[in-house]
This record gives structure tokens, C-alpha cells and sequence, in this order.
């Protein structure tokens, strides 16, 4: 019984569901947020990765760096096509690198690297189905790093 646990276990850790992810995420405002409405690009990090694609699940402050924020309607943040950052409250600060074709590639295709001052992530296109919300925005999920 501990065998086979231990080896469940082991399956669940390589797909990330008990690690770590971070997401890049456009962030839509709903019909509530207030006004002046804003559509916001946002890099969020979820310490148990499942999380952020969790509609339950509200991103905290801390957790959200904000990329971008516009007034005019589902206009967001370019997230491809070079070297690109954003640093948390925190002080900690994500980088990534996504190729300028990713959005023709198909869903769950490899983007490249991104890191933190702790690590490396492997990068991948997403689906963009909901995910997570961030302060009264509901997040649609762009790429995610694991
Ligand atoms: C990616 O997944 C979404 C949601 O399932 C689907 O609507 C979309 O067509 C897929 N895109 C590609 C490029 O396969």
C-alpha cells in the first residue's frame, strides 16, 4: 500500500498538481468591478500550481504582478516576442521569453524558460479557458510556467 502511495504520489508531483506554477493570465472585469472598468494583463504565482486554474480561487495581492492595465476593452498586455519581466510586491521578480509565433503553435506547446531568483520553469502555451480570479477580474489563462 505505502508502494503504490508513494508512487501516485510521485505521478501527481509531475504534473503539477502539488507544485508551484506561475500563470500568465488577461484579466477581464466583472460586471460589478465598478468604474472605470479596466482590463488587466497579469503574471500570477500559485504556490500549489492547481490553484490558479481554480475559478474558486482568487489570486491575493502578493501572489499578482500586474503587467498592464487599460481602459479600453479586452486590450491587453503583447506577452510574446522577446525578453520580457515583472516583479511582484514581493520584490521577487519572474522573467520570461516566449517566441513571437506562440500563438499559432498549438495549445500546450513549449514557449521556452522562464525563472524567478529561486528557479527555472519549463514555459507552455495555454488554452485559454478561465481561471483564476484577480480583484474582481475574471482571468483567462494565456501561458503557464511549471
Ligand atoms: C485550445 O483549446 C481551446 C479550449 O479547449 C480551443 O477552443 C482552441 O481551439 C484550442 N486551440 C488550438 C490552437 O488548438
Amino acid at each position: 500500500m505505502l508502494g503504490f502511495k508513494h508512487i501516485a504520489a510521485a505521478a501527481l508531483l509531475a504534473q503539477g498538481v502539488f507544485g508551484e506554477g506561475i500563470h500568465l493570465f488577461n484579466c477581464r472585469p466583472y460586471g460589478a468591478a465598478g468604474s472605470p472598468q479596466t482590463w488587466l494583463s497579469v503574471v500570477a504565482y500559485c504556490a500549489n500550481d492547481a490553484d490558479c486554474s481554480n475559478l474558486g480561487y482568487t489570486v491575493p495581492g502578493n501572489d499578482a504582478c500586474v503587467v498592464s492595465s487599460s481602459g479600453t476593452a479586452e486590450s491587453y498586455h503583447h506577452w510574446e516576442g522577446g525578453s520580457q519581466s515583472c516583479t511582484f510586491p514581493t520584490g521577487v521578480t519572474f522573467s520570461w521569453n516566449i517566441p513571437a509565433n506562440a500563438q499559432s503553435q498549438p495549445n500546450f506547446s513549449s514557449v521556452g524558460s522562464g525563472s524567478n531568483s529561486y528557479r527555472s520553469f519549463a514555459g507552455y502555451k495555454d488554452n485559454k479557458v478561465n481561471g483564476a480570479s484577480f480583484n474582481y477580474h475574471s482571468c483567462e489563462k494565456i501561458y503557464y510556467y511549471i
